[in-house]
């Protein structure tokens, strides 16, 4: 096994999040623009070439895959490529093999992720509300998604909610999901929304709502209790002491966490990003298409990691949102 992955400020490097896709059978208002343009499907890497460069990931000590979008199971063939990444599960190089997905393809999907070795899967949720959730998603139908939600549950996932703080929206919603989250038993994690993609840039910037406001709503009716628990990604948690529930808060902007990162993200062409908030990126696809060795690659992947930004400019410290990103979520997962 070859040693691990360590940047220049000393962080290890475990969690590889794969976005399998660019496109999504949703257009959320605050990812995509109506009329985006996805990519052309001659540029996606190919299933093996996914593997090739995961597993590589995997050798070098990556213990966490998360994949991603655009949507992940709107890719035809995704399922062939769990079913190939859980092989990492069943040798015990991996930890964890999990997705973060809309609910859109969970009902007919749930039951094959878990046979896969899936165990908890991360769905974006922002509101309750069927007519509100028409008109943010733009495509998606609330009861599809809750369908999904079920199945996952039925086959024994566990399940957390992602939901955007968005000004002037999520102050509605904030209570339902809580109650809604504790009756079903699914963890809760608030997104602090971040200004990524050109379409809509201006209204990211007016609809962020920080973390804090959120918390201090909480805290008109629960008791929160600070909780030191993780789950390996960017979420710090508190626990609602009346009902024992956890809600996560990610906070890019109002309070970084980049200090403790321990992520690098692959997008669907095979650039790797080693920050998601910074620009630049390290295209591997090159590498992988020159030839069947590894060695340049694991060294491509080396470098690249040695040349992690120590953080993203994301910042609210002057009461704005800023540290402006234009490449679209979807193009990362988030
Ligand atoms: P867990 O395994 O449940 O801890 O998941 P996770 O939080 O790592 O994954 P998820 O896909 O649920 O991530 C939630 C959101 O957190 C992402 O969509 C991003 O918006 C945000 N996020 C995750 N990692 C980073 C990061 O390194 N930097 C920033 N700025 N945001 C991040
Ligand atoms: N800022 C924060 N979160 C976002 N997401 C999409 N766009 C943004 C953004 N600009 C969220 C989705 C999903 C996750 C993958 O990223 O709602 O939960
Ligand atoms: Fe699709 Fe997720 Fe973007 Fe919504 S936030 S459009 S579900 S990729």
């Amino acid at each position: 096994v070859a040693s691990a992955l360590v940047d220049g400020f000393c962080r290890r490097v475990s969690y590889l999040r794969v976005s399998v896709t660019d496109r999504c059978d949703f257009r959320c208002t605050y990812c995509m623009g109506e009329r985006v343009q996805f990519l052309p499907r001659k540029d996606l890497l190919s299933l093996e070439e996914l593997d090739r460069l995961c597993s590589a990931f995997v050798d070098l000590g990556v213990v966490k895959l998360r994949v991603t979008g655009g949507e992940p199971l709107v890719r035809r063939d995704i399922l062939d490529f769990f079913r190939a990444m859980s092989r990492h599960l069943r040798s015990g190089a991996l930890r964890e093999l999990t997705l973060t997905t809309n609910g859109s393809q969970l009902a007919r999907h749930a039951e094959a992720l878990a046979a896969c070795g899936v165990r908890r899967v991360n769905i974006s949720l922002d509101t309750l509300d069927a007519t509100r959730f028409a008109g943010l998603t733009r495509r998606g139908q609330l009861a599809t998604v809750l369908d999904g939600i079920r199945a996952a549950r039925d086959a024994g996932l566990s399940v957390k909610i992602n939901t955007v703080a968005l000004k002037g929206f999520t102050e509605d919603e904030l209570f339902p999901l809580v109650e809604w989250c504790g009756r079903e038993g699914h963890d809760l994690t608030l997104i602090e929304l971040m200004p990524m993609g050109e379409d809509g840039a201006e209204d990211r910037i007016a609809q962020y709502l920080p973390l804090a406001d959120l918390r201090a709503r909480l805290a008109e009716r629960f008791t929160l209790r600070p909780s030191d628990e993780r789950t390996g990604g960017p979420a710090r948690y508190m626990r609602l002491a009346e009902t024992g529930q956890r809600i996560g808060f990610i906070t890019p902007l109002s309070h970084s966490f980049c200090e403790s990162c321990n992520r690098v993200r692959l997008t669907c062409t095979g650039a790797l990003y080693t920050c998601l908030g910074k620009e630049g990126a390290v295209d591997l696809r090159d590498v992988l298409r020159a030839g069947p060795d590894d060695a340049a690659l694991v060294e491509a992947i080396r470098s690249a990691i040695a040349r992690k930004p120590r953080g993203h400019d994301f910042d609210y410290s002057r009461g704005v949102p800023q540290g402006t990103i234009s490449r679209g979520m979807n193009h990362t997962g988030g």
